[in-house]
Formats: C-alpha cells, structure tokens, sequence
C-alpha cells in the first residue's frame, strides 16, 4: 500500500489486495468539520463513475460505501511528472472530454495537471470525478461548465504544444464562460487565499518538481 495523497477530505491509498491493483478514496480520515463535505464529494465520484462505466482511460468503479470508494487503478504519471505528450494524446484527451459530455457529464476539475495521466503507451486518463457534475437536462450551466473543461484540456496542450492548436482551439482558449470570467474576477483570489494561505495546499501538487 502506497498513500498517493492525503488532504482535508481524506486519503488516496494504492493498493494491492489479492492482485488487483486499485486506489482507496477514504474519508474516514477527514476532521469532523469537513467529513460532510468529504462524503458529498465521494457520492459525486461514486456516481460520475458508474455513469462513465465502459469509457477507455476513466478509471472502473470496483464498489463504494458512504465513506470509501474503490477505483481501479491506471497505469500512468501525472502529466506535471510524465514525458512531454504528444499531439495523439491531446487528440485523445479531447475524444475523452467529449465522450464524458456525451453522457451528460463534466469534469470540473481539468485545470489540474495531476487529474491528467498519461499511460505508458502515452495516452490520455482521468482521474478524481469529485467535483463532477451530472446535468441530465444539458442546461446552460452544463454547456458553459462543457466549454471550461475544453478550455483546461486546450490550456494544457497551449503549455505543452502550441504549435499544435488548431485556429478552432485559439478561439475557444481566446472565449472564458461567463462562470470562468465571474471566477477570475472574484472567486479565484479568495480560493487561493484560502486553499494557500490558510490551508496550505497547492493546485499542481509537486509540479515545482517536474522531471522533463
Ligand atoms: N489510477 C491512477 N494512476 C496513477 N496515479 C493516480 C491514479 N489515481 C490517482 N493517482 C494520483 O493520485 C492523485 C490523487 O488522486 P485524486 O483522485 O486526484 O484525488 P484528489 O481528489 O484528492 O485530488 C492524482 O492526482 C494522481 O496524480
Ligand atoms: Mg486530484
């Protein structure tokens, strides 16, 4: 057993047991004061999972409780960590992105280097589907949240190959939403001074010491 993360809502465990390599999501860890919102974001995970079951590089839910959850595990490193992508993995990471839009799901948590693997044969897979959100009726909300996760996947691929992105994908890096304007300008220095200043996370979780 390998602990992969620990922070306010739990742990994130690699594990072994009888052969089958998986990652343990569990809350039990949390403090009292944010075990509500730990169990919230595990339901989220549980359902994104079983919504995306069958998709390629979107970790296999194996079962879950109220305070646990069980994924399978992929094997990859986080983009921050792994060889410089390619333009098949953009390609595909985009597919990946829409295939999840296509069952009525966004990510919502893309901007993050560690959220993005990529696999030994250098291609895409997602992980952490806490903030995911399901939007059965595609309403404007989903369709400005669709909009932003294309954008955190173009931003990734504007760090890594600009000289690939398409004068399509200049247009939608070039367009926030709404939402992401709104966030910009109010929501964001608050989160960092709070996740930061007062907690003392950091977004790309070791990305200072990126290898290649
Ligand atoms: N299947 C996996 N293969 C490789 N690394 C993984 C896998 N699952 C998680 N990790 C690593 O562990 C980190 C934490 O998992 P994640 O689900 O993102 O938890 P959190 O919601 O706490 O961010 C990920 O950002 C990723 O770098
Ligand atoms: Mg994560």
């Amino acid at each position: 057993m390998s602990v992969l993360k620990t922070d306010l809502f739990g742990r994130i465990e690699r594990r072994n047991d009888g052969g089958l390599a998986h990652v343990l999501r569990d809350t039990r860890s949390a403090p009292w004061w944010t075990t509500p919102l730990a169990r919230h974001l595990l339901r989220r995970e549980h359902r994104a999972l079983t919504l995306l079951a069958g998709l390629p590089r979107i970790p296999r839910l194996i079962d879950g409780n109220a305070v646990q959850l069980r994924r399978e595990w992929i094997e990859g490193l986080p983009l921050h960590r792994a060889p410089r992508p390619d333009a098949r993995y953009f390609r595909e990471a985009l597919r990946l992105v829409r295939q999840m839009h296509a069952r009525d799901l966004t990510h919502d948590d893309l901007a993050k280097e560690p959220n993005w693997l990529v696999t030994p044969d250098g291609l895409p897979a997602v992980v952490d589907f806490q903030l995911a959100r399901h939007a059965p009726k595609r309403g404007r909300l989903f369709r400005m949240l669709a909009h932003d996760d294309l954008r955190h996947l173009l931003k990734h691929k504007r760090s890594y190959l600009p000289e690939r992105l398409t004068r399509r994908e200049l247009r939608i890096l070039a367009q926030p939403s709404p939402l992401s304007r709104l966030w910009r300008v109010s929501g964001k220095r608050l989160y960092l001074f709070v996740t930061r200043r007062l907690l003392g996370w950091a977004d790309r979780e070791g990305a200072g010491d990126r290898l290649v």
